[in-house]
């Protein structure tokens, strides 16, 4: 089935975009929003470079993600002006002449040498909002980040236009064939490495293209929340695994987490089906209104359900989650927003000016506390874990005595499970991109 015309919704982020930055101008009283795409970094003592990371505000215009020294800039009632680094070097593969369905959008103008953007830039840079980093900068256009434009930009951003839903459709298209080839390395008795390369094999994409690092857990590691090791050898007996891994289409990323037993008759497989349920109805309650606070708190109680119904837990899931018996069990946030980073800004925003609303106390990792909107689009990723210490922080504590720990040491040896799953909210009933992405290829 063909998807969306790509050639209409882009130029409708774009007009978005402006309607946007003009609004953003005047809460900040500037004349021009400039956005430079971000320069490349060079490790200390050495010429090597770190992987070049673009500035998050520029891919949001144009789907460029490997042009450092560009420049995007928005005048209300013009065109946007895309300042495009083409550097002669002969060292590196140069960024091919501007090409795309993005083209038509920008008045775009070719420069050789980063310095040759400032004829092009607005001539009075104390006029305008320059959002990025000042590492680099052009000298004269050193970013100002000024607080009441990024605060609007970000509160307008978590609300994700029909483009980026369908350029996150694509990452996850990606994402779920190469979690695909993972479980299947992971049954074929792969090394986390091995894992980790059949994952990148079959997203086509390799560490800097990726949106973070693969997790890729087998047995005890499940229950380092982001590990990120990577053994070269298998274990003797493979129990386990716990899978974090995305991937990016057009700068947007998916965050996607599965987790699988060995064994499809054991315990640990009820209880990742006892999890996995749950996050199915959680991902239900992803609706327009609801207090994501709300979700995360739902998910404690769901998770200490689970672990009272399995004989780990003597406690009713209310006092598990009021004493923070849960939190040793379940001691992240439920999820964030996504898009253009994995952990997408502006969760903890009041209003888009500014301000802060706090995660509930207990609860300090928690990173989306507001109310969610038609476009928003979050990550449900619920979790129990068996991680040593905090397991010997509850065992040493005053709720010791509610925990099974025979059962916890039997279970231990597994590591965790967390179940995530990218879910868009709207209107009516809400969508689910991961499990979409998993159903096409079946
Ligand atoms: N992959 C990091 C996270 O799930 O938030
Ligand atoms: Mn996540
Ligand atoms: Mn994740």
């Amino acid at each position: 089935m063909a998807g969306p015309d790509i050639s209409i919704l882009y130029p409708r982020h774009v007009d978005e975009l402006q309607r946007r930055a003009t609004q953003a101008l005047e809460r900040g009283g500037f004349d021009h929003l400039v956005i430079p795409s971000g320069n490349v970094h060079y490790q200390v003592f050495d010429d090597r470079d770190y992987p070049y990371a673009v500035n998050p505000q520029f891919k949001a215009w144009v789907p460029l993600t490997r042009n450092p020294g560009s420049w995007v800039v928005h005048t209300p009632g013009e065109k946007p002006k895309l300042i495009y680094l083409q550097p002669f070097d002969y060292w590196h593969v140069v960024p091919q002449a501007p090409a795309g369905y993005w083209v038509d959008a920008f008045d775009v103008v070719v420069i050789r040498t980063a310095g040759e953007a400032r004829q092009h830039l607005p001539a009075r840079p104390e006029r305008c909002a320059i959002v990025g980093e000042s590492h680099g900068a052009l000298e004269g256009y050193t970013p100002n980040n000024p607080d009441a434009v990024i605060d609007y930009l970000d509160h307008q951003r978590t609300i994700k236009t029909p483009y980026e839903i369908e350029m996150m459709r694509r990452a996850t298209d990606r994402g779920v064939r190469a979690h695909r080839a993972a479980e299947r390395a992971f049954r074929a008795g792969a090394s986390e490495f091995g894992i980790h390369l059949a994952y990148c094999q079959a997203a086509r994409q390799d560490a800097n293209e990726l949106p973070y690092g693969n997790i890729v857990a087998l047995n005890e590691h499940g229950a380092v929340l982001h590990y990120t090791e990577r053994d070269r050898v298998p274990p003797a007996e493979v129990r386990s695994f716990l899978i974090d891994a995305g991937a990016s289409h057009a700068g947007y990323a998916c965050d996607i987490t599965r987790t699988y037993a060995s064994d499809r008759d054991s315990e640990f497989q009820s209880m990742v089906n006892a999890v996995e349920a749950a996050e199915q109805r959680l991902c239900d309650k992803v609706r327009a209104g609801v207090d994501y606070r709300q979700i995360h708190l739902d998910a404690h109680l769901e998770m200490a359900t689970i672990l009272r119904d399995s004989g780990v837990l003597d406690m009713s899931p209310e006092s598990a989650l009021e004493t923070g018996v849960s939190a040793k069990f379940f001691p992240h946030g439920i999820g964030h927003y996504i898009g253009l980073q994995v952990h997408d800004v502006g969760g903890f925003l009041e209003s888009d000016r500014g301000g802060r609303i706090e995660p509930p106390d207990g609860h300090p990792y928690l990173r989306l506390t507001r109310v969610l909107e038609p476009g928003a689009v979050v990550t449900i990723e619920p979790g129990i874990y068996f991680a040593d210490l905090l397991m010997e922080e509850l065992r040493s504590g005053e709720h010791a005595g509610a925990v099974n720990w025979d059962k916890v040491d039997a279970l231990r040896p597994y590591g965790g499970i967390r179940v995530e799953d990218d879910v868009v909210c709207t209107d009516g009933d809400p969508i689910n991109l991961t499990r979409d992405g998993f159903a096409s290829l079946d």
